[in-house]
């Protein structure tokens, strides 16, 4: 865990014009720097980042965000990863306070772990070098050159301790045993895991080696070899060629997920650059969260048999929760017989593309494999399907998509809506953050306004009361939790450090379209009486409401003298005013 004081310096050292044009060039346009949008594509600028309020906002998608956000969003980084490849540019150490893996970690960081890896990569690559049957068998899949180097690919020779040579403290070394490259057996003998196999380092998000797969030239068991979760190597959170596809993914706004190393290759080699393989397991939810951050359309390309057809759904129940309702998931079955390899080599990037045209949506999935075994003609089938539906649905996360496909359940079971609700209670779902695409042009509500004027100058907030803002609609409350926030966080002095303390909660979608409206502000006018005033009107209205309410309860039964007490107190407060 990152302390959230560091955070704080650390954006406050920052200057999110440099952080950006790191990547992007900028343009000076004003009082702020513009750009195409690096998250989507376009032609005419409608990118900028504010010198001043230190965000960037794309009035064409909604993307926005701090220093960090932009590197999180543009390298694929994950928050932790972000922080660290900021402060390190900078020279700032990144304190830490340390959970048992972050520990763990860490002292195989210390121990060399990382340097051990990247040394077998380079003695595995040296290898392939060496040996005419390793090449020939690569030349035999059609990978040049080229794509071997782009994938490091190697090759481990036969013999039990090659790696010997490479490590001097082979017999002793603890770390080197940690990495998973060497087997310890009953006797206390060690041995190298990968013999004569072809080999495919597995790159963790910042092009490091955390994990090999080995593949046997001929035919034998295992196919392929993969590294042991070790410290460094969690399957279930990496992609084999995220690394590499990054670029690709961003240019084509998509990412293809396959099962297999020589599909990552094979596809990439025929000019889908995009391509990423799970590692021997099922998708999971942490995948789904990784991808949905790198690109807005995720394609799950499965073999057209049942046991595609098992993979293709546990990648679904797992993206349920991921899913906004930018994102798009799509699962495409390939013709019997073929994997994405073979279908590639036959079919060219132009087929394969088009072949997306057949996908199954999301949705006409979900229905499909919901109601293959149901008769819908029944009373007895249609009860079956809100049931085995009900669990998935709920577990969407995008709120809209979620509405749709309760539309959807309607339909096919004849029942209305209403009906519906009842057998399957909507929840109160929290609308994940995601770009606005359509901004309405409706006069500013008034704690809309007062976010504004909180964002463009913080310190208005402080010793503001919150009590009279009950108000229950979404920018009111992104107002209560803003004023809350800043009065427990003296802190919390500017626009990136908000943004920071709100990642991931429901208010940071209001807030970044609040920020956005803010950028066309210049400098520091004086707000501070327009706010006392939007707050006095504010609360008043609030106030209003209350009293309308005790007396419209008042007119069908006679109040308590608790509620008489309320209303009088509120009455006569609004005659102070
Ligand atoms: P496949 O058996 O479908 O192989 O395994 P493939 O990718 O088509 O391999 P080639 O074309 O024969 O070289 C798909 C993936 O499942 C995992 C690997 O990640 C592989 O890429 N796998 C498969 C293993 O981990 N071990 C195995 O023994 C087989
Ligand atoms: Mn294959």
């Amino acid at each position: 865990m990152i302390p959230q004081s560091f955070i704080q310096e650390l954006l406050n050292r920052l200057d999110v014009v440099d952080v950006v044009e790191r990547y992007v060039p900028l343009k000076k346009a004003g009082a702020n720097y513009v750009a195409c949008c690096p998250f989507h594509n376009e032609k005419t600028p409608s990118f900028s980042v504010s010198p001043t309020k230190q965000f960037y906002h794309c009035f064409g998608c909604g993307a926005h965000g701090s220093a960090i956000s932009f590197v999180m969003e543009h390298q694929g980084l994950s928050f932790p990863e972000a922080v660290e490849d900021l402060a390190k540019h900078i020279g700032l150490p990144v304190p830490h306070e340390t959970t048992h893996r972050e520990q763990e970690t860490r002292a195989a960081q210390a121990a060399g772990l990382p340097e051990m890896m990247q040394q077998a990569l380079h003695y595995y690559r040296e290898q392939l070098k060496h040996s005419e049957t390793a090449v020939h068998y690569f030349k035999g899949r059609g990978v040049s050159g080229e794509i071997a180097a782009r994938f490091g690919l190697g090759y481990a020779p036969d013999g039990w301790q090659n790696l010997a040579t490479l490590f001097p403290d082979y017999t002793e070394s603890k770390t080197l045993l940690e990495t998973g490259l060497i087997i310890e057996n009953d006797e206390g003998r060690r041995y190298d895991r990968f013999r004569d196999r072809v080999m495919f380092p597995i790159l963790n998000a910042r092009g490091n080696v955390i994990g090999f797969g080995g593949r046997v030239l001929g035919a034998g068991e295992p196919k392929y070899l993969n590294s042991p979760e070790t410290v460094l190597f969690q399957k279930g959170q990496e992609l084999y060629g995220l690394f590499q596809a990054r670029s690709a993914i961003r240019a084509s706004g998509r990412v293809l997920v396959v099962e297999g190393y020589m599909d990552v290759v094979a596809l990439v080699q025929h000019g889908v650059g995009y391509a990423v393989a799970t590692l021997g397991t099922a998708t999971t939810p942490v995948h789904v969260q990784k991808l949905l951050r790198a690109a807005d359309e995720i394609i799950f390309c499965f073999d057209g048999d049942a046991a595609g057809r098992r993979a293709a759904w546990r990648a679904l129940e797992n993206g349920l929760a991921a899913l906004t309702d930018s994102s798009r998931l799509l699962f495409l079955f390939l013709p019997d017989g073929e994997d994405p390899d073979s279908y590639v080599r036959q079919v060219g990037q132009a087929g394969f593309e088009a072949s997306y045209a057949n996908a199954l949506t999301f949705s006409q999935f979900l229905f499909k494999e919901l109601t293959r075994e149901t008769n819908l003609t029944t009373e007895e089938g249609r009860a079956k399907l809100v049931q085995t539906a009900k669990p998935m649905i709920e577990k969407i996360a995008a709120p809209a998509l979620q509405l749709l496909i309760r539309k959807r359940l309607a339909e096919l079971t004849g029942l209305s809506t209403a009906e519906l609700e009842t057998l399957l209670p909507r929840a109160q779902v929290a609308p994940r953050a995601q770009a606005p695409h359509i901004k309405p042009r409706r006069a500013p509500s008034l704690p809309r306004q007062l976010l504004r004027m909180v964002l463009q100058q913080p310190d208005l907030a402080r010793g503001v009361a919150i009590e009279g803002l009950d108000e229950e609609s979404l920018d009111a409350r992104t107002l209560r939790a803003l004023l809350a926030l800043l009065n427990r966080d003296p802190h919390i002095t500017n626009h990136p450090a908000i943004l920071e303390a709100f990642r991931g909660a429901p208010e940071e979608t209001v807030l970044s379209e609040v920020a956005g409206e803010t950028l066309a502000w210049d400098g520091d006018f004086d707000v501070v009486q327009e706010f006392q005033g939007a707050l006095e009107q504010l609360c008043a209205s609030a106030r209003q409401k209350r009293i309308d309410g005790l007396l419209a309860l008042a007119k069908i039964q006679p109040l308590s003298a608790e509620q008489k007490q309320a209303l009088t107190r509120e009455l006569s407060a609004g005659r102070v005013s």
